[in-house]
């Protein structure tokens, strides 16, 4: 079935997206082997996460508007964040996902939202540290680090003040569940998963 989902995935997406897709699955499923997770999931939620970033924005918008989903002005004034959204509604209708929290996942990969499960988290996290992504390696590894002893709130947390500071150094539209994502973290990020730790 992943080997299923994963062929007709490459139909959607450019080569480099590919690339990056299957990078935040090796990552995310090496994250989740600490975590009592179902890996399957883990798997199919990366695949699909950024499975609507290529479509042209004024397509997006489009099927945005079919949907109902909320455009509202930051999603106009940043139409990237649309890919999200999209993604989730694509993975239902194209690939037959009904499971929540793999749709959860690929929802808010972007943005992050208050008390999102831990699926959702390790998908968020490799996004952002997956190897091809043009992060600082240090950054990563620490960030990396902190995800495999327990501290996945804390690597989340980590993920989610870099993205504050680019949109900040960009001066880009601050979507408000950012900053709701980031209170919530910042509340948990002290919380240790494995027992051991
Ligand atoms: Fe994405
Ligand atoms: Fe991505």
């Amino acid at each position: 079935m992943i080997d299923d989902i994963r062929k007709k995935a490459e139909s959607y997406l450019t080569t480099k997206r590919l690339v990056h897709t299957l990078s935040v699955e090796e990552t995310a499923v090496k994250i989740a082997s600490f975590y009592s997770v179902d890996e399957n999931k883990v798997r199919i939620a990366s695949i699909l996460h950024d499975i609507a970033k290529d479509i042209p924005i004024e397509k997006s918008l489009e099927i945005a508007k079919e949907y109902n989903i909320d455009i509202s002005d930051i999603f106009i004034k940043n139409p990237d964040l649309i890919h999200a959204f999209l993604g989730a509604i694509i993975a239902k209708n194209d690939f037959g996902i009904d499971d929540q929290e793999i749709i959860e996942s690929i929802k808010y990969h972007t943005l992050g939202k208050e008390n999102m499960g831990l699926i959702s988290l390790i998908v968020y996290i490799s996004d952002f540290v997956e190897p091809n992504k043009k992060v600082s390696n240090k950054i990563k590894e620490i960030i990396v680090k902190e995800a495999m002893s327990g501290y996945i709130y804390r690597a989340a947390f980590m993920v989610c003040v870099e993205k504050i500071k680019y949109v900040i150094s960009e001066m880009k539209y601050m979507h408000p569940d950012t900053l709701f994502f980031y209170n919530f973290l910042c509340e948990n990020e002290r919380k240790c998963l494995l027992p051991n730790s």
